[in-house]
């Protein structure tokens, strides 16, 4: 479990002892890994073990401050994209949706929104009439489409977040827990599109805290703890891996008694798994 590709496709992100801080306090610590194109990817993983930040890193919102991040082969630097040319073709392929969508939104209207990014690209207007109402409908927010995107539901702005990105059809996508605070039906929307994405060119990587949702979502499985990669490998080799998950917090050893016998127990956080 090194982290390196086994397969045959391009390495897309390869990062080596990649650091990060924000204002001196560290988020990333020496953290390596590699992405091949065409790889669904998860990022696991507690609160603070640095997701979002390798997210940004990978959307060259954040450069490191140690180590390297290469991508297709070109070292990503706040120089390389001071070049208008790099940074416009870096942003047509690579795309980030955001775990707090209110970062994402700011048009007056959900069309607006999601027909942004297409306006921006001067796309022909049906292209964009027609694929507009496309993303549109597939994340479930036709119904929205002249409401301001700022007076939705969590679960309404995540969607049209997403929309806003699908829209563009990247080639690369990072999702910051896309799933995060959406009902079962639009979280099962989410999972099954990336799950038609398999085995696709569409690089998908996504971080969560999740469980259930990985095998659906991942060819591969990143654990990360205090801003490093802890373990990578199949989801069928992380997941049953209790050991590991409880070091990295992403389950907890459920106490409680029978009677005067007081016990732990592994407590997957999964409606399914949840056997008391
Ligand atoms: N904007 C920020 N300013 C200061 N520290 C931050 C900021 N964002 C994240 N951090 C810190 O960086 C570390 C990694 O955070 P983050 O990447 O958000 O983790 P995760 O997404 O896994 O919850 C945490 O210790 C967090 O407190
Ligand atoms: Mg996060």
């Amino acid at each position: 479990m090194d982290g390196k590709v086994s397969w045959t496709m391009p390495v897309l992100f390869e990062l080596q002892d990649a650091c990060f801080e924000y204002d001196g306090i560290p988020a990333l610590r020496g953290l390596s890994l590699e992405i091949a194109q065409g790889e669904r990817v998860a990022l696991l993983g507690a609160n603070g073990s640095g997701k979002s930040t390798l997210l940004r890193i990978l959307d060259a919102l954040h450069f490191a401050s140690k180590g390297s991040v290469s991508f297709d082969g070109q070292r990503l630097t706040p120089e390389l994209f001071q070049r208008d040319d790099y940074a416009l073709a870096f942003r047509r392929r690579v795309a980030l949706v955001f775990q707090n969508p209110d970062v994402q939104l700011f048009n007056p209207t959900v069309f607006d929104e999601v027909a942004f990014g297409p306006l921006q690209l001067q796309w022909p207007k049906e292209t964009i009439l027609s694929k507009v109402a496309e993303a549109m409908e597939l994340m479930g927010v036709t119904h929205l489409r002249d409401r301001p995107p700022y007076r939705l539901s969590g679960g309404e702005k995540k969607r049209v977040a997403l929309a806003s990105v699908l829209v563009l059809d990247p080639d690369v996508l990072l999702l910051d827990e896309p799933t995060a605070t959406l009902d079962p039906r639009s979280q099962s929307q989410v999972v099954d599109l990336i799950q038609e994405w398999k085995g696709s060119s569409k690089t998908v990587i996504t971080a969560t805290h999740q469980l259930e949702i990985v095998e659906d979502i991942a060819d591969r499985v990143f654990v990360l703890e205090e801003g490093r990669v802890a373990a990578t490998g199949i989801p069928p080799e992380i997941l049953p891996n209790y050991e590991l998950l409880l070091r990295a917090n992403l389950v907890h050893a459920h106490r409680h008694s029978h009677g005067s016998v007081i016990h732990s127990h592994p407590h997957l956080h999964s409606h399914s798994k949840h056997e008391h």
